[in-house]
This record gives structure tokens, sequence and C-alpha cells, in this order.
């Protein structure tokens, strides 16, 4: 291993990533060739194969499965160590990787404006996915932070940002808008539009309705908050969402919250990273902007910006719909 540089992990690295010499060349800016002389030499620098090939596929060996843990490692430390050094000079600067789930969408750029202008250094890596492959980055290890809404059963430091309910949306001229205190049972005469399977929002509504033993209706599944809003606007169906999914102007004056018994689910997005973790100067100042400014800067204007406080046709929502975290405010639970 001695007469491996840092170069070739760097190319074997992507090679693994992307599963790939072509993809990973493209990436490095380099020529296919040059890859697979720096992997070849890796490889005899290692002496044994790091990568399998059946056909035009490539599969990483078991030592090829270590050596890509190790990289990763490697490159974190190095650039924790850039970070620290800048941060010594006085300067936030490196990378900052974040993973959020969809709903966080609605909060989380927003909040990246005002951080990216105080902090001109530091660049921001941000991903937005359902629950399942945000469960399989922190499995990985591929971010400095996470947001999510349903708290895994790892080993993991967490701390709450925001109150997260999920409410059951229909179209705003619906049969059910006037009606308090809808029973769950009622829901399933209706055909219910549900997030896809991986989904976090699609847990929580399938465990709800399971402990009352009520099969819902399920003529559609979306992998999108934004296409179900969609459907229910078009009378698809009704469906369980993040009442932020409601934050952005233009359809929602075509939707409405319904009052059901049981809802909203009350949740809260969460700060998340693996316990024992050695966060960057650049994902602690993050963390750190999150937690308070961050915060107070959500709650202002994500609630703010829900549904419109009269239906299309003039009349008041029901209590469910007018019943905004200003009027009711939610104590987080405490953070680990
Ligand atoms: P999901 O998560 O995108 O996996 O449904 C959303 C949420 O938990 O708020």
């Amino acid at each position: 291993m001695k007469q491996a540089t840092l170069h070739q992990l760097k190319v074997f690295e992507a090679v693994a990533r992307h599963n790939s010499f072509t993809r990973a060349a493209e990436e490095l800016f380099l020529t296919q060739p040059t890859v697979s002389m720096q992997v070849k030499q890796l490889t005899r620098a290692v002496g044994v194969p790091l990568f399998d090939q059946v056909g035009k596929r490539l599969y990483l060996t078991q030592a090829g499965e270590e050596l890509v843990k190790t990289c990763r490692a490697i490159f974190e430390n190095l650039d924790q160590f850039e970070m620290t050094i800048a941060d010594l000079q006085g300067l936030k600067q490196g990378r900052l990787r974040v993973s959020v789930i969809t709903t966080a969408k609605y909060f989380i750029p927003r909040l990246l404006g005002p951080f990216c202008r105080r902090y001109p250094g530091i660049d921001v890596s941000l991903q937005v996915t359902n629950h399942e492959y945000i469960l399989g980055r922190l499995n990985d290890n591929a971010d400095d932070l996470y947001v999510m809404s349903q708290l895994p059963d790892l080993d993991i430091t967490y701390e709450a940002i925001l109150d997260n309910p999920l409410v059951v949306i229909a179209p705003a001229d619906h049969p059910l808008v006037n009606e308090t205190n809808i029973p769950m049972e009622r829901l399933a005469e209706e055909p219910f539009i549900m997030r896809e399977p991986g989904s976090g929002t699609r847990k929580a509504v399938q465990e709800l309705f399971d402990a009352r033993d009520i099969e819902l209706k399920v003529q559609l599944d979306l992998g999108s908050n934004e296409a179900i809003k969609q459907a229910i606007a078009g009378g698809l169906g009704i469906s369980v969402l993040s009442r932020h999914t409601l934050a952005l102007e233009g359809i929602c004056n075509q939707l409405t919250i319904l009052d059901v018994e049981e809802f909203p689910i009350e949740r809260y997005w969460y700060a998340v990273y693996p316990n024992g973790k050695q966060l960057s100067v650049v994902a602690r100042t993050f963390l750190d902007y999150l937690l308070t400014e961050g915060k107070d800067f959500a709650q202002k204007t994500a609630l703010r910006r829900t549904l419109p406080q009269t239906q299309s046709n003039g009349t008041p929502l029901p209590s469910a719909a007018n019943s905004g975290d200003q009027e009711h405010p939610v104590d987080h639970p405490p953070a680990s």
C-alpha cells in the first residue's frame, strides 16, 4: 500500500461510486485509459483485486468495499483538516453536504440564502430525497448533516428544528369541507393518493390507519408531494401530506385541509448526524445557524405561507386548517 497515492485513491473512489470507469473519468476530467491505469496501479499496490468484472458490470470485491470506506474516511479527515485551518485563519470555508427529506425542501433552501451570503466561502451540496434514501446515506456516512422527520433506530445525535404536522388534504370543493371531527373510517370511502414506498409520510399514514384496522382505498402512488397536490386539485382523490407542502403559492387555493379525528399527525423535523461523528467546522456552523436564526426564520416563513385563511368561495376554512402554529404552538420534544 506504500506506493498508493492520494490521487489513485480519489480515482478509485469515483469509479466505485459511479460503478463505471467512464463516468469516473468524466467527473474527474480524465481520459478513461488514465482512470484504468490509476486503478490498475492501486490494485498492484494493494495486492488483491478491488473490482470483479462480470460482463460489462463492475462489482467491488470485499477488499474494494473496505478500501472505499477507508478512502471516504481519509477524504473526510482531510476536508476537516482544511476547514480547521481555514477556521484558524478566521475564515469559514469548505464544503457542506446536507441531505433532507422531501418536505424540508420547503424551508431549507430558503434558509441557505442568508447562510451562504454570510459565509461566501462555504459551498453547499443539498440532496432532497425520501426517508429511505436518507437512511441509506446516513448509513454510508455520505453527508455532514441530515434533516428528517422519523428518527431512525440507529446510534444518532438529533435536535428538533420545527414541527412538521401531517394533514388531510382535499380539493377546495370537497363535500367534507365543512364537516368537523370527520371519523377516520369516512376517509376509507374516498379514493386515496399515497406517497411512494420508502416515504416517511407513507409510513406514518399507514401506521395510523393500520392501528385502527382501516384499509384505505389507495388508487394512486406518487413519488412527489407536488404531484400529489396536482392530483388532488385534479379530483383524483384525497391524501395526507405535511402541512408545509402547502407553503408555496399557486395551486394551494384549490386545496383545503379536512378536519379529521386524530389529525394532524404531530411530527418534527430533526437535524441528525451519526453519534460520535466529529462535525466539521462548517457543519457545526450550519447546525448552530439552523437551531437559532434558521429555526426562527423557518417558523416565520414556512407557516405564514400555508393555505389562505378562506376557501376559494370566501368561507372560512374548517378549524383544523385555521389552527396554525401561531395559535396553538407545539412544544418540541426534548432533543438528544
Ligand atoms: P418523505 O418524508 O419524503 O420520506 O415522505 C417527508 C417527511 O417525513 O416529512
